[in-house]
């Protein structure tokens, strides 16, 4: 579940700032609302997003220090993605995450998506304090984002018929959005030329589609243990993600336990079985590295420098969470 922190070197004392920062700025409105928060916040996490944020941030300000602003948006992202975990476990009714129970299983479904619904207002008004309209613009889209790609997630469940594309779109939404436009933010505060700017969307666009395809393929590879979260979880409850759509080229009787919504006895091992004897997870990684590639690619318009390579091995970093 630890990240690789090496990874961080170059923002390991800011990350540091953040963690304590992140449950101050929840505020103590109300004490469930805090303590639902402050779990989640406590438990930690990989802290990729505010990671990229504030290394973003380093590269585009080579001379200077950074700034309080760009600070605070490396909050905001986390906040962001925190609102929507409590949230996603909430529709996938899952009980643990980041090595904890969630917030759901703790205190109830109306408190999770209260809390949930918290996180993002709050952050939202950090968002606004900010006072950058575009940065603002930005990072509104991406919380709607966020919604419309779990509600494409939830109406595309146990459709054997889902393609790549789709599957992608809804990927983008869900995960490569929030990174894409926040190192985006990082490139506006540090006022990068739109050129820059632009690259850096795209590095954080596909540096999240390959995080979402590893995470995908690791739901099948991995263990509550190494993952903190549970695995077997995506297709159980139809979330078809890039090894099944692969296998599913290959093998024509997984698309018949699927839909039948594996209901039948043993319909489940079954397609686990399918799957595995497939090429899927082998074309899933090759997508997740191509992906990662091309985000190597587009970060290497900055100037070199420590904040830069970082980012680089960022995308080696995602891939070899599969080994
Ligand atoms: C989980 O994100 C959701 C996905 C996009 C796969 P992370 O794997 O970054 O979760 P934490 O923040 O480390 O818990
Ligand atoms: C991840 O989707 C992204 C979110 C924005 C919540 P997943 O459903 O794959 O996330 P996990 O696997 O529960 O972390
Ligand atoms: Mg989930
Ligand atoms: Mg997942």
């Amino acid at each position: 579940m630890t990240p690789a922190t090496s990874l961080f070197t170059p923002v390991e004392a800011d990350l540091q700032i953040l963690a304590d920062n992140l449950k101050q700025l929840v505020g103590n409105r109300h004490p469930i609302l805090y303590a639902a928060a402050e779990h989640l916040f406590g438990a930690g996490g990989k802290r990729i997003r505010p990671a990229i944020v504030l290394l973003i941030s380093k590269a585009t300000m080579l001379d200077q220090p950074i700034t309080a602003r760009h600070r605070r948006l490396a909050e905001i992202t986390e906040m962001i993605h925190t609102a929507s975990l409590v949230h996603d476990d909430v529709v996938d009714e899952s009980d643990v995450r980041r090595g904890v129970p969630t917030v759901h299983s703790l205190f109830g479904n109306r408190i999770a998506v209260l809390a949930g619904d918290f996180l993002f207002a709050q952050s939202s008004w950090y968002l606004a304090n900010l006072d950058n309209l575009q940065v603002v613009k930005l990072l509104s889209e991406v919380i709607m984002d966020l919604a419309a790609g779990e509600i494409q997630q939830g109406l595309n469940r146990f459709d054997s018929s889902l393609s790549i594309e789709t599957y992608l779109e809804k990927s983008y939404y869900k995960t490569a959005s929030l990174i894409a436009n926040s190192a985006k933010s990082a490139g506006l505060i540090s006022e990068t030329s739109l050129e820059i700017a632009e690259h850096l969307y795209h590095y954080g666009r596909h540096l999240g589609l390959a995080f979402q395809i590893v995470d995908d393929i690791l739901d099948f590879t991995g263990s509550i243990d190494t993952l903190g979260k549970p695995a077997l979880a995506d297709l159980k409850s139809g979330n078809l993600t890039a090894p099944v759509l692969f296998a599913l080229q290959e093998k024509a009787h997984l698309e018949v336990l699927i839909e039948r919504e594996f209901a039948q006895e043993g319909d489940l091992d079954q397609a686990l079985a399918l799957i595995e004897n497939s090429q899927g997870i082998q074309k899933a990684r090759e997508l997740a590295a191509h992906h990662a590639s091309l985000a190597t690619e587009k970060i290497s318009i900055l100037e070199p420098s420590e904040s830069r390579q970082a980012l680089i091995n960022l995308s080696d970093y995602v891939l070899s969470r599969l080994y």
